[in-house]
């Protein structure tokens, strides 16, 4: 009997940090889109969710992810808020994904919602990688573009590279204060025990090279076996917001993470009193490489597999709740299905 192939999953990733720390510029940055006029700097208020397939990984990473290396699709990134009133959206975030990045800018340090993410990333047990942000920050830091961060401190003069030093092993220390061991990523050699720091500059694209390739390495070292799924089942997902779309009414935005949920699948919804069991109508997608909170110009798909982020528009929704499991019945017993969702609320 052969073993199936193809059957691998995106990891879902989680970026969580402090406010203003620059989560949503390095999703920006690795996506390729300026953050909109008007958006630079603004508060984030949802989670939004942005799948990079594997060839855009490795054209971003350019050495050092050859795509041969990797069997994993590629990486779905969940952007998380950081303003301290947000912290169920956080949970949220840190709850579904299967690796993180905690965003630490260099200048700022640990703060009050570095230390609760922290918390959250301990409480599930996801593996994790520091992105130490904000390097071209440092004073007289000569700033480059998209390359390895090697490359970067080399043009560094002796002073800007000691102070990017002093930081980051600061930062490392204050992981170790709170109970993570951590090095810089290149002297990590076991990636289970310790936590790899990587410099980077979300904004001039310094490291994330780096950042992409731990990243792929640790989902396909330590991800893989749980990556493994029956992508041809039914949907299994969980609700991230509920929205109201105008044209379709009440909708959700939702992170799909087994299986494949397809237009007019029954599907059963945790609701606010009793599940909700209602059919799709239509699964909407934003343009590829865009974030499925911020765009505003859909598409209608006919099924999405997962990991993957999706709105979904369906009778019947005004009692969904954020944070609730989402369930596919297919060809499976309807009361068992409504009976699985009831557990989980
Ligand atoms: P919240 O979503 O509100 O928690 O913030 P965030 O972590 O998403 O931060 P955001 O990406 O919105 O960035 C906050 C500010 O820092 C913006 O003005 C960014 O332009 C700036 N910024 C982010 N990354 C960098 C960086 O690497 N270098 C510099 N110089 N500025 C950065
Ligand atoms: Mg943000």
């Amino acid at each position: 009997q052969s073993q199936p192939t193809g059957q691998l999953r995106t990891p879902i990733v989680a970026v969580l940090g402090h406010v203003d720390h620059g989560k949503t510029t390095l999703l920006d940055t690795i996506r390729g889109s300026a953050v909109t006029e008007g958006e630079a700097g603004a508060i984030t208020q949802h989670i939004g969710s942005t799948a990079v397939p594997l060839s855009v990984i490795s054209d971003i990473a350019g050495k050092l992810v050859d795509p041969d290396d990797f069997d994993l699709p590629g990486l779905l990134f969940i952007d998380t808020p950081g303003h301290h009133s947000f912290s169920t959206l956080r949970s949220r975030g840190g709850a579904l994904a299967d690796i993180a990045i905690l965003v630490v800018d260099v200048n700022d340090g640990f703060q009050p919602q570095t230390l609760e993410a922290l918390d959250i990333l301990k409480r599930t047990q996801t593996p994790f990688v520091v992105a130490a942000n904000k390097a071209d920050t440092v004073p007289g830091w000569n700033p480059g573009d998209t390359e390895p961060i090697q490359q970067a401190i080399e043009r560094q003069n002796d002073r800007v590279e000691s102070d990017l030093n002093e930081k980051l092993y600061e930062i490392i220390g204050k992981l170790s204060d709170n109970g993570f061991s951590a090095d810089m990523y290149w002297r990590v050699q076991n990636f289970q025990n310790n936590i790899g720091v990587v410099p980077l500059s979300a904004m001039t694209g310094e490291g994330i090279p780096d950042l992409l390739t731990v990243l792929m390495g640790l989902s396909q070292r330590f991800l893989k076996a749980e990556m493994s799924i029956d992508v041809g089942g039914p949907g299994a997902g969980t609700v991230l917001e509920v929205t109201e779309e105008r044209g379709f009414g009440t909708t959700l935005d939702a992170i799909i993470y087994d299986g494949t949920i397809r237009e007019d699948d029954q599907i059963v919804v945790g609701g606010v009193n009793e599940p909700i069991v209602t059919e799709v109508r239509a699964l909407l997608k934003p343009k590829p490489l865009s974030e499925i909170r911020t765009e505003k110009e859909f598409e209608t798909v006919e099924e999405i597999a997962a990991a993957d982020g999706v709105k979904i528009a369906a009778p019947d929704l005004d009692d969904a709740m954020a944070g609730a499991p989402i369930r596919v019945v297919r060809d499976q017993d309807l009361d068992d299905v409504i009976a699985d969702v009831r557990k989980e609320l």
